[in-house]
């Protein structure tokens, strides 16, 4: 059963967030959580029928929401959906960076063109939605001091570059790139454009496309004794902290990439 909320149902009412990889995972837990605490919803992916089931589903809560295809690879799909969605609401505070790639492969064995795709993916995608995305964010909040903006992003990142991972070569360079296009935009356009730009680490977490590609097995039994915590994370646990860094609880929070992982990153095992 889902654990109750702990914020207030109106933190982020009346902001428009649009979610890249919103139909699937992570990124439909974010979706569904902005629209269950008063937000309307926009989601981008590249599958249909994922979307089309996203959107019934977010829908069926009493959410506004709805979808666009695109693929973040390719420049005039972004434009294309952020535009849609401007559109659609008239207005876009809060761009999610969920669409991700991953595979599990070692280095020897991965090609230059597998390592591209990824970060074609998670760091050039990343960085094509903040860009296509700006103008709209500069308008969408309340600026201060009648600055233009007030809008913010959100990264999704991950915790395996901070050391190293096996087989994760192509996910741990594009997610350090992840991290400093959060910190670099958070710098020009925090400045320039009143816009908050943080990221999320998240550790491993159940019933996602990332552990069920990533050797669940392994995790759910030895890495579990050193894991702090002891167990794995929730969907959830990433929508709340996505909820505190985009709503206004967040305001003074900006370039920071947010560990939620139960401490597992530091962790080594015991002796
Ligand atoms: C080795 C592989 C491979 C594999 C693809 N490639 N899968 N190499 N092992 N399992 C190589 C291909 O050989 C090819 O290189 C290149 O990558 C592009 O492959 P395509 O199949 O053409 O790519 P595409 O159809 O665009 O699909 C992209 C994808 C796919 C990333 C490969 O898995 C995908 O669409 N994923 C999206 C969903 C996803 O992965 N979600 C999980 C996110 S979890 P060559 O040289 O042969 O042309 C996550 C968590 C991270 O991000 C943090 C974990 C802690």
């Amino acid at each position: 059963m889902e654990m109750e909320s702990p914020f207030k149902a109106d933190i982020v009412k009346g902001k428009v967030g649009l979610i890249t990889g919103g139909g699937s995972g992570i990124g439909f837990e974010i979706s569904t959580q902005f629209g269950k605490h008063g937000g309307f919803v926009a989601i981008m992916g590249r599958r249909k029928q994922v979307l089309d089931a996203a959107v019934s589903a977010l829908q069926s809560l009493g959410i506004h929401a709805v979808g666009f295809e695109g693929d973040v690879r390719k420049q005039e799909d972004a434009k294309r959906v952020v535009e849609s969605t401007f559109k659609h609401f008239g207005r876009i505070d809060v761009l999610v960076n969920a669409a991700a790639g991953n595979f599990l492969v070692s280095a020897e064995d991965l090609s230059p063109n597998g390592f591209r795709t990824v970060m074609d993916i998670d760091s050039v995608g990343t960085f094509t939605m903040c860009y296509e995305a700006l103008k709209y964010l500069k308008k969408g909040g309340q600026g201060r001091n009648n600055l233009p903006g007030g809008g913010s992003i959100l990264n999704i990142s991950a915790t395996l570059h901070y050391t190293a991972a096996w087989y994760q070569i192509h996910v741990s360079a594009a997610k350090a790139a992840v991290d400093s296009i959060t910190r670099n935009l958070a710098l020009e356009w925090g400045t320039d454009y009143d816009i908050r730009v943080n990221g999320i680490a998240p550790g491993p977490i159940g019933d996602t496309p990332g552990m069920s590609k990533l050797a669940p097995e392994e995790i759910n039994s030895k890495a579990r004794d050193y894991m702090p915590l002891y167990k794995l994370g929730e969907k959830w646990d990433i929508a709340m902290a996505a909820l505190y860094l985009v709503s206004d609880a967040g305001k003074f929070v900006n370039g920071t990439t947010l560990v939620v992982d139960g401490g597992l990153w530091l962790s080594r095992p015991r002796h």
